[in-house]
């Protein structure tokens, strides 16, 4: 940058993506290519890093997400929508989450997801396919599930997942298998009425 003149920002943006790709972006380079969107390569908190880390690892391994689920290229199996991009899903799973269950936070809605597959059934898929991790012998403790949660939640996540978001996930478990019980219980009520009053013996 030593003969910059600077008449305008943008014969800088090609070098700063490419610094920003290089890794040496090191807060030298004043001019972000868009002031609106987070610089590239964004540092993850450490503690986040290696849930996200922890989660890639269960979900292709113990967990066996990937027995029904891509994410991106990766996996073979597409029973359940790919939560990257690809297999007709354009948007990851952290943008897609937004408009299935705005009340959520990303991550809050993939601990559901995996608690109680069957609150919010994506369109065209059927219910009933997943089930819930509690139920299968894979079932995961509370910290692997808060991680399977971040990787899931980490696709296409901006701004990136920060330690507020596991603290989320983590609250969300509990909410998450009460709401299951509640639906069970009343589609089991459903399914088995309780008895009618009988009819007063007439006679
Ligand atoms: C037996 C196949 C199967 C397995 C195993 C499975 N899923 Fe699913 N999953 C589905 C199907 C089918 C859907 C879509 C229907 C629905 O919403 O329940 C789905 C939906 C989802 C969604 C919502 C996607 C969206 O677009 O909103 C998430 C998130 C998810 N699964 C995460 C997981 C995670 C994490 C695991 C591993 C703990 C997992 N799934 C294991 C079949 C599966």
């Amino acid at each position: 940058m030593a003969r910059s003149r600077r008449r305008s920002a943008r014969p800088l943006v090609p070098l700063a993506l490419a610094l920003a790709l290089s890794g040496c972006a090191e807060g030298e380079v004043k001019v972000r290519p868009r002031a609106d969107k987070a610089p590239a390569g964004p540092k993850l908190d450490p503690a986040v890093e290696r849930a996200i880390a922890a989660g890639d690892k269960l979900f292709f391994d113990r967990a066996a997400c990937s027995a029904c689920h891509k994410v991106g290229k990766r996996g073979g199996m597409i029973v359940g929508p790919n939560l990257g991009v690809g297999d007709g899903m354009e948007a990851p799973l952290a943008v897609r989450a937004k408009t299935r269950r705005p009340e959520l936070a990303p991550i809050e809605y993939v601990v559901e997801s995996m608690l109680d597959p069957d609150a919010l059934v994506v369109p065209t898929y059927a219910p009933a396919v997943m089930k819930a991790i509690d139920d299968l012998p894979s079932a995961l403790s509370d910290d692997e599930l808060v991680a399977v949660a971040a990787f899931v939640a980490s696709q296409g996540a901006a701004p990136p997942l920060e330690p507020a978001d596991l603290e989320r996930a983590r609250a969300q478990i509990p909410r998450a298998r009460a709401s299951r019980e509640a639906r069970r219980a009343a589609s089991a009520a459903a399914a088995d009425p309780a008895p009618e009053t009988p009819p007063a013996p007439s006679g």
